[in-house]
This record gives C-alpha cells, structure tokens and sequence, in this order.
C-alpha cells in the first residue's frame, strides 16, 4: 500500500475544516499577502490556491500548513483537538522512545509521472509566489526537505534549508552554520567535488516536521518519519544522484553544488519577523532533473512576524526538547515547558516547576537558557511556579508581576548562542546576543508565607461546573 502523503493529510484536515481553497490569486503579491494576513490569526485554515495567473491552473500551491494545533496533531496521527502541553508531552515520548524505520526503495511512484532533464529542466513551471514585497526573489523552498549523503558513508541526511529559484535550472540553498547539511556540503568542497543534492516539495509533513527538526548527528531523518508515520517510506533513487527521494512527493529535483559556485540569494524574510540577515552570495544548486505528480502542489511554509508557519509547530517540539534536556541535567520538577509562538519558537521559553530547594528554580532557568535546544537565538527565559500553567501568557505575566524581585529574580547572560538573523545580535561578524532569566517563583524561603491566592479552589471549581456548567462560558 502507498504511504500517507501530502494528499492523504489535505483530506483529513479538510474534513476537519482547516482547510481554505481559493483560485485566481496572483503570485506576485496576492498569494503572500492572503497567507500573511492568515498567519496573524491564531485561528487559520491552510490554503491551497489554484488557478494562479499565468501558469497551469491544475499547478498548486499549499501554504499555512502547520499554523495550527489540529493540523499538527493531524500530521502527527492524534486527535485532531490535541493541543498544548499535551503536544509536548507527545513529543517527548516520541524522541524518548523513538521508533526507527527505514526507508524501502521502489521501482516507481507518483513523483515519476513527470520527468524531465537536461534543457528540459523547467522550475520555473510552478506558480511559485513571491511570500512578502520585499523579499529578492522566488522561494521554491520554504518547506522543502533537501537530501544529501555523507561522501564517507552510508549516511543520508535530510534538513529543511530555504532555496531560491533564480532560473529555470538554477536554484540556490543558504544553509546556517552548525548544520549537518552545511557540515557534508563542505566534505565534497574540501576535496574539490561537487555535491549531489535533492530537493523535495510536497510531502506528508510529518516528514517536513522531522527534516526541520535537529535530530542526531549521523541518523537519517527517513528513519525517524518512517517512525512517526508507522510505515517505511517509499523512496525511489533520483536519475542523477542515485540520492533517495520520496515517491509520492509532489515536486522534486535534484543536481549538484560545485564548490565555489554561488549566487546572489535573499532576501527573505524571517522566522523572528524581520530581514536581519539580508542578501548574501550562497551555494548555487545546477539542476539536472526535475520530477514531479499530475496536478503537482507546491508548499510553502513562510517566515514571517510570527506566529508563522515557519516556526509555529516547533514550538511544541523544542519545548519537548528543552524538557526533555533540563531532566537529563538533573533538574527534577519540571512540570512543563513552553516556548511562546511570539518568540518564534525559541526566543521565549517559560519553564514551570515544581521548586524544592533554595535555588532550583535559577538553576532550572539557567540551564535552560544554555541547553543544547533552548540555547539558539533565546532572549527570554520566564520560570514560573508548577501551579502556572506555561502556555498561559496571563498567568506567566501574573506571576512575573506578584512572585519576582527583580533585584535578585532578575539575571541578564552576555556572550551567548544566537545568530546574524537576531536583530539584537551583536554584529554579523559577532553574532552573539544577551539574554535574560527571569525567577517568578515565590521565593523558596517564603513559600510557606506566601499570601494565599484569590482564587477559588479545584473542588469549589468542581462543583460550580457540575451544578452551573450550562451558564458557563465554553471551556470554563
Ligand atoms: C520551515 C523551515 C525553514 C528552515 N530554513 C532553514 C534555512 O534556510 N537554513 C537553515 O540552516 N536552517 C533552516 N531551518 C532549520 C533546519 O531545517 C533545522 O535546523 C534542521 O535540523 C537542519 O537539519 P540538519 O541538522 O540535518 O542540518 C528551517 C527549518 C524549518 C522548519
């Protein structure tokens, strides 16, 4: 049987009511200006445009994929109302106890139903829109998985790097430092040889999700999908590269990146709201194959004043992450981890804990500040009591405005991990940032005195619903 794939998922949330069509929107400016208007509510369907201006009108585009909590859990295989912590805690579990598939080579699949190579090659076929007014060009890739293999072993590793189209076979990748892609590009630039590349649009997105998700060093991330999604993926082996590329994907090519060959790429905008990092020349990607399905669709997830669809859903992976790394520090109590969507996912993170010495809730707030997951790019870092709920910005701010002193619940970090795309960096040449912890708990020696709250009790709660819940407004 077929894998699940892009399709399969656009009908589940359709018949979840995620899901918007709209035809006739232009590339230029209609396309990114619908999705970015959409992208501001907190509720918003995906939208799959066809008929776009100027190009075939069964060609289409998908964009806002992961905005939202129901199409997450639908692409994680929950209940479509799984929402918050519980999304954590899901992921959690999933990389504590990760089930590994691989990938199983076919003879054929969809994504063969269209090949063309050579002088054929074509990208620039697609609708693809320009996502925001001053972005420098075409992004054919804001939700693409990029394949490549390690020269040295059998290692295949997929990331999600941005990629610019520039012609009809030229597309470019900027990939940030510190990433395993980068890390294999630049072993085949070291011995003088091109890389092989695949680019792939179009695919379940679970397998999106994992690809722009750091996962360990070494793995492939066609293993951990094939985990997530219960079933090995169906790959068939690209003409050209011999790399392995999904068989039902809606759009991929492939090609090569020879060392020292770049082109002008950006800019566009990003995850943290702004155009920080700016044009910059990047490796050039020459294009010898392209494939693609009947009626292919091309999927965007855009970078944008969060929430975005570029970071929304690893909000909930890099809060199980982080989580996860305060345990495996040694810091028990932690109730729960949140990275607000306004921070993009990383640049806020409330931790709740359960306190139970004098310090431990600096400590819980330092580390994260500093673990591998939490540390990027971070500029806040809230620790509030286990009786907050992380993900509730009311009673994080409540908690911050009655249980911290700022003269000791108050410490800014210099010199720490971030990255030129920070507006607060230091400089692109030193792209360090500061940041701060900030200790709302009710201090440790106080915790028994503490004024009592004004609020009333779980029981009294209880018994209110049973008897009035009808007066009530919905989830009260
Ligand atoms: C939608 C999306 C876009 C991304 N764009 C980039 C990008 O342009 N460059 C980059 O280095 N990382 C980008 N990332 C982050 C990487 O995909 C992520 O760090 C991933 O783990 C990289 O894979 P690797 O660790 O195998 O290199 C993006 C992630 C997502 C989800």
């Amino acid at each position: 049987m077929a894998n699940k794939d892009l399709r399969t998922w656009i009908e589940e949330i359709e018949a979840a009511g995620e899901l918007r069509r709209i035809s006739g929107a232009d590339r230029e400016e209609e396309i990114g200006g619908i999705v970015d208007l959409m992208m501001r509510k907190m509720t918003n369907p995906a939208v799959l445009f066809d008929q776009v201006p100027g190009f075939e009108a069964n060609y289409r585009v998908l964009a806002n994929i992961l905005c939202s909590s129901p199409r997450v859990s639908l692409a994680l295989g929950l209940p479509a109302d799984t929402a918050g912590i519980d999304l954590v805690q899901y992921w959690r579990q999933y990389m504590a106890d990760t089930p590994l598939i691989p990938p199983k080579v076919v003879n054929g699949g969809p994504i063969l139903e269209n090949v063309s190579q050579g002088d054929d090659v074509d990208i620039e076929k697609f609708p693809t829109p320009k996502w925001h007014e001053d972005d420098g060009g075409y992004y054919i890739g804001t939700a693409a998985m990029v394949v490549m293999k390690d020269p040295d072993s059998d290692w295949i590793n997929c990331g999600c790097y941005r990629i610019q189209s520039h012609d009809a076979k030229t597309a470019s990748i900027m990939i940030s430092g510190g990433k395993q892609g980068g890390m294999i590009l630049k072993k085949y630039h070291d011995r003088g040889e091109p890389c092989p590349v695949a680019v792939v649009s179009g695919l379940h997105p679970a397998m999106f999700m994992i690809a722009g998700t750091e996962m360990p060093l070494g793995k492939s991330e066609y293993d951990y999908a094939g985990g997530i999604l219960g079933e090995a993926i169906e790959v068939i082996n690209g003409p050209a590269t011999g790399l392995p590329i999904p068989a039902n994907a809606e759009i991929a090519f492939e090609g090569f990146i020879h060392p020292d060959d770049t082109v002008l790429e950006g800019p566009l905008g990003e995850w943290t709201g702004y155009y920080a990092g700016g044009a910059n020349q990047e490796p050039a990607i020459r294009i010898s194959t392209l494939m693609h399905r009947n009626d292919p669709i091309l999927v965007g997830a855009v970078p944008a004043v969060p929430p975005n669809d570029n970071t929304f859903f690893r909000g909930y992976t890099r809060s199980g992450m982080v989580w996860s790394q305060l345990e495996a520090a040694g810091i028990s109590g932690i109730n729960g981890v949140w990275t607000h969507e306004a921070g993009g996912g990383r640049m806020w993170l409330t931790i709740s804990v359960k306190t139970m010495y004098p310090g431990h809730s600096k400590q819980a707030g330092l580390i994260a500040s500093q673990c591998h997951a939490g540390a990027y790019a971070n500029r806040w870092v809230i620790v509030v009591d286990d009786d907050i709920d992380p993900s509730n910005m009311n009673d994080v701010v409540w908690a911050m405005c009655t249980r911290c002193d700022p003269k000791d619940g108050v410490d800014v970090l210099n010199g720490c991990w971030s990255t030129r795309l920070d507006p607060m960096s230091y400089s692109d040449e030193d792209p360090r940032n500061s940041r701060v912890i900030v200790d709302a708990c009710i201090p440790f020696r106080r915790k028994d005195s503490f004024p009592k709250m004004a609020r009333s009790s779980p029981q009294l709660d209880e018994k209110i619903r049973a008897k009035w819940g009808d007066v009530l407004p919905p989830g009260a």
